[in-house]
Parts: structure tokens; C-alpha cells; sequence
């Protein structure tokens, strides 16, 4: 039995110790905000938060994350980040804006005023199909008016 802080509140799961997190949340928890995109670590449909940081539950076991506190989607409501998303009407299929929400929320935690740079280090490898990339830098820049 794994214990998982997510959200805020402990969830016990019974589960493969090498079950990836995303597995999990999605399987198990019901979570589904996370999207599976490519399961490598690769496209950031899957970001969500531990500790402050983005961060790839595809890429980390059940096993490794006890004691760690995840923030997904789910646990985000009515942040400046979704206004200005919807604000902006950022998204076109919109399978990659919950990760993409969630890195801006760690970007913002660290760099309240982002420079262009600073932009687009965090989301350089959050992949979006649709080419939503200039509606979501603007929106960034509104969530940080
Ligand atoms: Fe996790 Fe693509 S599903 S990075």
C-alpha cells in the first residue's frame, strides 16, 4: 500500500511499487487532468507539481513518490493562470493545457514577472499540436498584469 499526499490529502493505493504516478492518478485515483501524451517524459501532458517544481508523473514510480507533496490540476481552482487561459481562449483541442496550465504555475511561483527567456525555458518541452505557443505566452503575460 503506497500513501500519496495529492491535493492535500493522503490517498492509500494498492499498487505495483514500479507503477508509474501517472498510471495511478488517472487509473486509480480517477485524476485525469494529467494526460498521457507519450509516456516517456517527453511531451508534458502529464506536468503536474511536487514541491513547487513542474514535474513528469510518467517518469517516476508510486514507489518514489511518498512523502512527496503532488499538486494536480484538480487541485488548482480559479488561479489567475486559468483565468488568463480562458481569458485568452487559449486552447484549440486542449489534450495539453492542463500540463501546460501547470508549468506556468511553476514558472510563476519562481519568476513572478517572467522574461521572454524565462518563458521559454519552462515551456520549451511542453509540445502542443495545435501551435497554441503565441496564445499562451500572452496569456502569461496577462495572469502577471
Ligand atoms: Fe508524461 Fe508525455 S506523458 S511527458
Amino acid at each position: 500500500m503506497h500513501r500519496l499526499h495529492i491535493n492535500g490529502e493522503i490517498r492509500e493505493v494498492d499498487a505495483d511499487p514500479e507503477t508509474p504516478l501517472l498510471w495511478v492518478l488517472r487509473d486509480r485515483l480517477g485524476l485525469t487532468g494529467a494526460k498521457y501524451g507519450c509516456g516517456v517524459g517527453f511531451c508534458g501532458a502529464c506536468t503536474s507539481i511536487v514541491d513547487g517544481q513542474a514535474f513528469r508523473p510518467c517518469q517516476h514510480t508510486v514507489e518514489s513518490m511518498a512523502e512527496q507533496d503532488v499538486l494536480t490540476i484538480e487541485g488548482v481552482e480559479d488561479h489567475p493562470v486559468q483565468r488568463a487561459w480562458l481569458d485568452e481562449d487559449v486552447a484549440q483541442c486542449g489534450y495539453c493545457q492542463p500540463g501546460q496550465i501547470m508549468a506556468t504555475i511553476a514558472l510563476l511561483a519562481k519568476h513572478p514577472d517572467p522574461t521572454d527567456e524565462d518563458i521559454d525555458e519552462a515551456l520549451r518541452d511542453n509540445i502542443c499540436r495545435c501551435g497554441t505557443y503565441p496564445r499562451i505566452r500572452k496569456a502569461i503575460r496577462n495572469a502577471v498584469e
